[in-house]
């Protein structure tokens, strides 16, 4: 084994994790394309990959899951600081000495059989002073070909690092290693012990028996939102759980905005939307950023300025279409991974509603032949594609930029049925972190465990914030302070559903007509009404020009406020404030009266 580096904390690290690990070799990964052939390759052989039609989706591959390892795993989750008040209520806590044991244990002899891979990864434009640097040893290659495509990654990141660099370590095994002899399966992991662990104080992440996702490509919802949320608590920034996208105007004005959703609610959508047709031909254009992280720092001029962090998307296939999203397709036309759709007969992929009419005969996810009528669907509802951010084709030129974006506004939103309107604007700062500290989302399939139920969500952070969810409001408040010039705050819901169960609003590149209504708020340029939700749209104001299936009336119908509705929304979102109570700011408490008072 020839090292890269001669980062001696590093280098300490890994050899005694290979020695608790017991991997057969030791792999330090450079990031080459080389390097990710071989191991795509490696893949192919091994029956954990296959080669999609070379014609039709060139340098791309499709992998099955274990039926058991589709999502993350909320409930096998857990924020190990010292004193449990300090993962606070929402978050599972076991002792950090403890729980050390216990995985101490489980990663014993974890990766015999297997290869330890070595990821150096930048979260942020390698050197930039936002970007953070970790490494994650896994004895997955599906890992590192994921990890190659959502972080920057390789040799180059050890060289920013340099001999007496810092680092997150971030350990992963599948937790199945092999006996002598004995044949691997195509998706190892483990079905009995899966845990995914955070030690904030310490900044290390220890992820056991999962491959999948969020699991396992630790840079992401590990490193980037549970870890940096706890470093921008103690550092002065945010890390959150949104998409970063920039609205030009025809006149060449470029408005940024960050939207937290809860997971699988549109964040990729949103991100790189498409407007309608009048739009375009006005010269409207639109940007991404990024789809589903933000890192924000306040800048020297007073503005808020935002990073994405990844590289890549890793993204809800099911229901992207070329209609749904168009920019998400082109994006993943090439060098793509798609992780449990189905497989078309001519070797492509397929999903529920990339197209109108389902192709007569499929491959499922879990490779199983597969009719229309079957009764199963043909992908998981959470399959997903890895795919280079450089590849959409409406990538922001600012998207690597160091310096990050300017945000304009802030935007909260779940998937919600009942009550909740199109969109509204928050009063103040003050107001629009109630918003999001109330923010109420149905559970999807992005997580495994039931699908539907209404479930508050703050800051869609639930499943993310590494900290108490009291103290992660009250640094949202204090960030006021440290901002001259702050961004606006709005609400919206694309979901609202009438009486026959119908979805109302046409959402998805009509979203255009709401954005434009934002970014007009967000210099001043329209007015609005008061309301005891805030602000919203005077009629008129929100553009409904070509919309066949959306009359004015359905406007003032998914705009409409039931204020017996929201009285008992009011204690629902008690029932968090209470579980929150001795960390919860009082300011939030007052908002709540503000709003009751209203209704
Ligand atoms: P994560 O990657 O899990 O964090 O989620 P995300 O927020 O990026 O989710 P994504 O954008 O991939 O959401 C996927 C689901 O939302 C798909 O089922 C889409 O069809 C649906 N969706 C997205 N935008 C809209 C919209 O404007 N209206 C409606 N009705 N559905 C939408
Ligand atoms: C989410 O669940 O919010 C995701 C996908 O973005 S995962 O990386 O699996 O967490
Ligand atoms: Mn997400």
């Amino acid at each position: 084994m020839t090292s890269m580096t001669s980062n001696k904390k590093l280098l300490e690290w890994v050899k005694s994790m290979a020695e608790l690990c017991e991997p057969d070799a030791i792999h330090w990964c450079d990031g080459s394309q080389e390097e990710y052939d071989r191991l795509c390759d490696l893949m192919v052989k091994q029956g954990t990959f296959i080669k999609l039609n070379e014609e039709k989706r060139p340098n791309s591959y499709l992998c099955r899951s274990h039926p058991d390892d589709v999502a993350r795993v909320e409930d096998r989750t857990f924020i190990c600081t010292r004193r449990p008040e300090d993962a606070g209520p929402t978050n599972n806590w076991v002792d950090p000495v403890e729980m050390k044991a216990t995985l101490t244990k489980l990663f014993k002899g974890s990766m015999r059989g297997r290869t330890m891979y070595v990821i150096p990864f930048s979260m942020g434009p390698l050197g930039s002073d936002i970007a953070h640097i970790g490494v994650e040893l896994t004895d997955s290659p599906y890992v590192v070909v994921n990890m190659r495509i959502m972080t920057r990654m390789g040799k180059a990141v050890l060289d920013v690092l340099g001999d007496d660099g810092d680092f997150v370590p971030c350990l992963h095994s599948v937790g199945a290693p092999l006996k002598p002899g004995e044949k691997d399966v195509p998706w190892p992991c483990n079905p009995q012990h899966k845990y995914i662990v955070h030690f904030p104080e310490e900044k290390a992440i220890w992820s056991y028996g999962s491959g999948y996702g969020g699991n396992a490509l630790l840079g992401k919802k590990c490193f980037a939102l549970r870890i940096a949320s706890y470093m921008g608590r103690e550092q002065g920034w945010r890390s959150e759980h949104m998409l970063i996208v920039g609205f030009e105007s025809p006149e060449g004005e470029k408005t940024y905005v960050a939207a937290a959703f809860p997971s699988a609610c549109g964040k990729t959508n949103l991100a790189m939307l498409i407007p309608p047709e009048h739009y375009r031909k006005q010269g409207w254009k639109v940007w991404t950023v990024g789809d589903d992280i933000a890192w924000i720092k306040p800048g020297k001029d007073g503005r808020l300025y935002a990073i994405n962090p990844e590289a890549g998307f890793f993204g809800v296939a099911p229901g992207t279409s070329m209609e749904s999203n168009r920019n998400a397709m082109l994006s993943i036309r090439a060098k793509s991974i798609f992780t449990n759709c189905a497989l078309t007969p001519d070797g492509d992929v397929w999903w529920e509603g990339m197209t109108e009419e389902p192709p007569e005969k499929l491959i499922d996810w879990r490779g199983q032949e597969w009719t229309p009528d079957c009764g199963r669907p043909a992908a998981h509802p959470n399959a997903r594609f890895t795919a280079p951010i450089s590849q959409c084709p409406v990538v922001d030129p600012a998207w690597d930029d160091p310096q990050g974006v300017p945000i304009s506004a802030f935007i909260f939103g779940g998937r919600r049925a009942h009550n909740v309107p199109l969109v509204f604007e928050a009063y103040n700062w003050g107001h629009g972190v109630y918003l999001g500290a109330t923010m109420g989302s149905e559970t999807t399939a992005a997580a495994a465990g039931a699908v539907g139920r209404v479930r508050r969500d703050p800051f869609a952070m639930l499943p993310f914030a590494g900290y108490h969810m009291g103290d992660y409001f009250a640094h949202w408040l204090s960030m006021r302070k440290r901002v001259a010039d702050p961004p606006r705050f709005f609400h919206v819901n694309w979901f609202r559903k009438n009486d026959e169960g119908k979805i109302v609003w046409p959402g998805f590149g009509d979203n255009m007509r709401v954005m434009k209504w934002i970014v007009d708020r967000c210099h001043g340029r329209v007015g609005a009404v008061e309301t005891p939700l805030g602000w919203m749209p005077k009629p008129g104001d929100l553009d409904l020009e070509g919309l066949t299936d959306f009359t004015a009336e359905d406007l003032e119908w998914v705009q409409s406020i039931d204020r017996e509705d929201w009285k008992k929304e009011a204690h629902e979102q008690d029932e968090l404030f209470i579980r929150l109570y001795d960390r919860l700011p009082k300011d939030l408490l007052f908002e709540r009266e503000l709003l009751i008072s209203r209704l």
